[in-house]
């Protein structure tokens, strides 16, 4: 029988089994993760090698820079992950991997290492979604949440308030109608200066400063649930320009604080809104903006207004790891088909 005939014969014995064990793996940006998660929310080990210090001198991710240290990188990782969870690989079920979105050359190193230890092994090819993966934290954070519920996405590539109708399926409620917010974050960090990584900087820097520019006066999209974040990066940029040509130095602790409430106070109640429209009493958070402490605070503030109970992942959840690959990719296994082996990185998925 030929490898994926016996595949989809093996996840129907998956699925009935009372422990599932799935090695994930991660690779779509600058971080090489691997995780071994049991049952979708029962984390292992989650094994994070960042390359921030490698792409810091070049002021963002350098894609093909990115792709050969994934791949220095991912056996070693694959090995650690195992030791820390004290498994070998006979111990793992599936092989779950980000399959996009994410940089191509970047993805290819997941997807390819993936698929050779699927079928050295003779186990299940798992793909997941990225972006779903990030919702998926929550499962591993909040051991009792279940579907549905309401989920504020937020990253470097997207801009959503979802749904969550499933484990892995979920309707578009709102989202960004240009950028996404954390490329908004980047792109002002770097105008002011602070270089990469953006949000994080514009989180530090904004602490404890009054937010008194008000960059855009009114939100356009203000009656729907869309945003955008074009109009509030273009305004940012054109007062620095300003300021900059009147010979004034910029206070850029202010204008961070500035910008990170206009982008975030955008979003809050736009979100808490779509939760008691859609009948949900639980709004997650989820991406890497979702470290953000000021969305955060501002969240649990207006939560409680709204009657909405706000539940995020902790930080290490929110950036990019194979743990919520893993977590997802249990979930996938439970209703989906394996992945076959002809597989392609995929670098842009709609939501
Ligand atoms: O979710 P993510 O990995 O991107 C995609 O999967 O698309 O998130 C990366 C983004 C970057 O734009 C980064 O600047 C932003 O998350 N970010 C933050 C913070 N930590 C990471 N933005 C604001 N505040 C933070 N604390
Ligand atoms: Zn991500």
């Amino acid at each position: 029988m030929l490898y994926y005939e016996r595949m989809k014969f093996k996840i129907e014995e998956l699925r009935k089994q009372k422990v599932v064990r799935i090695l994930a793996i991660e690779t779509s940006c600058d971080e090489t993760s691997v995780a071994i998660v049991e049952n979708g929310r029962n984390v292992l080990s989650n094994i994070i090698s960042s390359q921030i210090d490698i792409h810091t001198r070049f002021g963002g991710v350098v894609p093909e820079v990115a792709s050969r240290n994934h791949i220095l990188s991912i056996n070693p990782i694959i090995e650690q992950a195992l030791k820390q969870a004290n498994l070998t690989l006979k111990d793992i079920d599936a092989i779950a991997v980000t399959q996009g979105a994410g940089l191509v050359g970047a993805l290819l190193v997941g997807v390819s290492t993936a698929k050779a230890l699927a079928f050295s092994l003779d186990k299940p090819l798992i793909a997941v979604n990225h972006i779903k993966g990030h919702i998926a934290a929550n499962f591993i954070e909040h051991k009792n949440l279940e579907p549905p519920f309401c989920c504020l996405i937020v990253s470097g590539g997207h801009t959503a308030i979802v749904k969550v109708d499933s484990y892995n399926s979920f309707k578009l409620i709102g989202s960004t109608q240009d950028d996404a917010i954390g490329e908004a974050f980047d792109k002002v960090a770097r105008v002011v200066g602070l270089g990469y990584p953006g949000g994080p900087k514009i989180d530090k820097i904004s602490k404890g400063v009054n937010a008194n520019i008000e960059f855009l006066k009114h939100d356009t999209f203000e009656n729907s649930y869309d945003v955008s974040y074009s109009g509030l990066k273009t305004a940012v940029i054109n007062y620095v320009h300003s300021q900059q040509q009147a010979g004034n130095s910029l206070d850029v602790p202010q204008i961070c604080a500035s910008f990170q409430k206009q982008a975030v106070d955008m979003l809050v109640r736009k979100a808490l809104r779509a939760c008691k429209e859609n009948g949900l009493s639980v709004l997650t958070l989820a991406g890497g903006v979702a470290s953000n402490s000021y969305l955060r605070e501002e969240l649990q503030k207006c939560g409680k207004e709204f009657g909405v109970d706000v539940k995020f992942p902790s930080p290490i959840l929110c950036t990019d790891n194979a743990a919520m690959i893993g977590a997802l990719g249990y979930f996938n296994m439970l209703t989906e088909e394996p992945a076959e082996l002809n597989i392609s990185a995929k670098p842009s998925i709609p939501l």
